[in-house]
This record gives C-alpha cells, structure tokens and sequence, in this order.
C-alpha cells in the first residue's frame, strides 16, 4: 500500500528551455518525483499537452495552468489515500480527466503525477533499502514480464526534418550497435561511431554542432531543401563513421531511420503527397525509395515511413517490406491501444515506438506494451525531442523487456542521463543482465 501524504508541482525547463511540469510525491520519508518530456513532431492522435498560451509568458508556452491542475484537481483525490497498484492509481487520474484526450487536465499534469507514484511504490516496495533497479523490479511486476533485458540503443546521430534546419526531410539517422554480448560494449561502439563521425564531418568542412537529440546536423547541400541523393550521402557517412571506428557495418553495427514523414507529407487531391528531395511522391514512390535503400545499405528499422493518415500506403509498405525490416508506428499509434489494435487489425506495421506523454499514464503505456508484445510486434521504448534529467524510460525499457530503446546521440546530459541510467541497471544486474542484440529485433 502506498499512502500519498503530500504533493508539489512546479513548472520547470526542458532540454529545449521550454517549461515542462515536475511532481513530486511524499509519503512519511519518502519522496518521488518525475519531470515529463515534450516533442516537436507529434502526432495528431497524441493526449492533449496542455499550454497557457499567455504570450507574456515563455512565448505561449507555459504550463503554469498544468501545474494548477495538479495542485488543485489532483491532489486532493490522491492526499491522504492508499493505492495498491498502479492501474488503480491510474484509473482515478483517468476518471478525474474523463476526457479520450487527456484533455480536461493535460497528459503533462496526469503524467508526471502517475511516473512519480511508479517511483514512489518502487521505494515503497524495496526491500533492502534503496537499490537501483526499484523502479525497474516495480514496473516489472506491474508489467508482469519475464526478466530484466537491457535494450539494444538506436542513436540518433545524424538530425534532419524537425529537429534541425538543413533541408534534410528524414529526421532521424540511428546507428544500432547489435553485435555485442553486453549493453555497455554496444553502447561504447554507438559512442565512438558518432566521435568518428565528427572527425568525418569536420575533415569535410561540416559543422558539427548538435541537433534536439544530440546528433550532428550539417547542411549537407547548399539548396533550401536538400536535393536528389542528399539522404544517401547520409547514409553513407554514417557507413564510413562505422568503419572508421573499427567496426562492420551490417555485422556489429546497423543503421536504423525515424523518417517521420507526416512532416512532409501534405493530402492532395489525388491522395497524399510526400515533398522529398525537391519533388512530390506518391506512397508507392516512398516504399520503393525505402525498398532500394534497405538492398543497399544495412538497414534494420524504419519508423514513420509514412504519415499518419496514410493507413492504405503503410498496408502496402507493411506487405511489401514488413518481412525484412522492423516497421516502427509512432504518430501512427501514438502509444494507445486503440490506434494500435487497428493497425494489429488491418496488418499495418510490425513494431510501436513507446512514449508515455503521447498517452499521458503509465498503466496505459504498459497496456499498449501487452498487446503488441501478444501481437507478436516488437516495442521501442522513446524519449521526445525536448527531454529532462528524469530517466525513467531507461526503467521502463529494461522492465518491459522491450528489446530497444531511443534516447538521442552520444551528447547532451539529457540524453545521455538515460544512458547513464542504462549503465547502472546493468551494474546492478550483474550477471543476471541480459542483452539480446539483433534479436531483439525478430518479431517474437
Ligand atoms: P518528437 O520526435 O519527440 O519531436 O515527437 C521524436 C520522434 O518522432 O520519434
Ligand atoms: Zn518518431
């Protein structure tokens, strides 16, 4: 039993300096807390982030009424109560909304409250005192999964679409270490492929400065929007980064894109039309773009190939690619069960990207978790764009025995706090730690 005696809320500053809500929970000596994330590329479907949109304060973006919300609607349903388990917890934090969107309250007041009381139940249920896998070992047993896996990392190392401003229409370039027996070997590989690559960078008079997520983002070509071949002149730095740094490319190291297409997708009158490369192009073009660079290049994952709207040309890429290469939904399913149980349905994708802000509970988070893992689609755990020193996704992903996770480059401490995170599960697992590489992408 978890007996909430105080909570505080307060609006802090996320990785971009905009104003995220913090919460802390306290029971007799113990205290919780957890600060939420926010994104740049959302989806449509995702829970309501609710801002202030006064334009005296942080441009619009403050969440003081968020903050609000959970001091004066939330609180006073949770102080003084007992909670036995985290979907009960949830439950009331749903019902006190009432809204499908999350939008009565805002995911960024719900959320933080329902991470923090994971957190607090984790201390709670500790049994020798503080341990580092409380958290996990908690959500673990919420989650009811077999044992604790570190998660192969996709680091985004190269930045484009909306987390940079070089023209570069695809988001996200990942290299995936899998070649290795253990989390930290493949995590030091990601980490000098991404150091290879800005001496690469550098040597060919690129900037090297940093993206959202901590990748580089040179513009790779002079033109406003980057022309034919730019994409695959990324891909092939990022091969030379990986060889560079000793390893194989397509043996210990793979690449892996978060095209995040809604981005630059627009509905036509002829259906939808993705600007790529200086032209527009059918879905069935964007598949055989995707179909030639997955025969050239060593790639494993492919999230957001198409937008979200785009239900009949995600069933074509599923059917014509679903079988070679992992097929990531994130503004697809937005982390909830329903969109996901359509895609199930109708054949759409073979893996969900996981966010818990995009649903706004953890228990919902878990769920949509369930029933992919029973659907047989692999799960990527995610961090957003704007991020925080909270890592309570590397907890999550080791919990859920997701397999993978995303949490940016090898710069940046909010990145890397999760990494860090990672580091100490690991340690604090010991030979108990296991780690499945490439297959971690196999559909179970
Ligand atoms: P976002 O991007 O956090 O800006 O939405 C991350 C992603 O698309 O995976
Ligand atoms: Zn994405």
């Amino acid at each position: 039993m978890v007996k909430i005696e105080q909570v505080v809320a307060r609006e802090v500053l996320d990785s971009r300096g905009f104003p995220t809500v913090e919460v802390e929970l306290l029971s007799g000596s113990l205290k919780a807390s957890a600060i939420v994330p926010s994104g740049a590329s959302t989806g449509e479907g995702e829970a309501l982030e609710l801002r202030d949109g006064d334009p005296k304060r942080f441009a619009g973006k403050g969440v003081l009424k968020a903050v609000q919300n959970v001091e004066r609607e939330i609180a006073p349903a949770i102080v003084g109560k007992e909670f036995l388990r985290q979907s009960v917890f949830d439950d009331l934090l749903r019902n006190l909304d009432g809204t499908p969107n999350k939008s009565k309250l805002g995911a960024n007041a719900i959320l933080p409250v329902s991470m923090a009381f994971s957190r607090l139940q984790a201390m709670v249920n500790a049994k020798q005192g503080f341990s580092p896998l409380a958290l996990s070992e908690n959500l673990s047993s919420a989650f009811g999964s077999q044992g604790l896996t570190l998660p192969v990392p996709l680091m985004n190392v190269f930045n484009g679409g909306k987390h940079a401003d070089n023209g570069i229409a695809i988001q996200e370039f990942m290299i995936i270490p899998t070649g290795f027996n253990k989390f930290s070997d493949a995590l030091r590989a990601g980490v000098e492929v991404f150091h290879a690559l800005k001496k690469i960078l550098s040597k060919k008079g690129l900037t090297t400065a940093v993206g959202d997520e901590g990748g580089f983002a040179p513009r790779i070509s002079a033109e406003e929007e980057a022309g034919p071949g730019s994409h695959e002149k990324v891909l092939t730095l990022l091969l030379d980064a990986i060889e560079t740094a000793g390893y194989r490319a397509g043996e210990d190291v793979f690449l892996a894109l978060d095209c995040a297409s809604s981005e630059f997708s627009k509905k036509t009158a002829s259906g939808i039309s993705y600007q790529f490369e200086g032209a527009g192009r059918s879905s069935s073009e964007m598949v055989q773009i995707y179909e030639k660079w997955i025969s050239q290049y060593p790639i494993l994952s492919i999230e957001d190939g198409l937008a979200e709207h785009d239900w009949d040309g995600w069933k074509l890429l599923t059917q014509k690619l679903g079988k070679q290469v992992q097929l990531v939904g994130d503004d697809l399913f937005v982390t909830n069960p329903e969109f996901l149980k359509k895609g199930i349905e109708k054949g759409v994708a073979n893996s969900i990207l996981v966010k818990l802000n995009q649903i706004g509970t953890v228990t919902e988070t878990l769920e949509a978790m369930k029933m992919a893992h029973q659907a047989g689609y692999t799960t990527v755990i995610s961090h957003r764009s704007g991020e925080s020193e909270d890592c309570f996704i590397a907890d999550l992903a080791v919990a859920t025995d997701a397999g993978q996770i995303k949490t940016g480059s090898a710069s940046r401490s909010d990145r890397l706090a999760k990494y860090n995170q990672l580091l100490r599960l690991e340690q604090a697992l010991g030979s108990r730690a296991k780690f499945k590489g490439k297959g971690s992408f196999q559909s179970k």
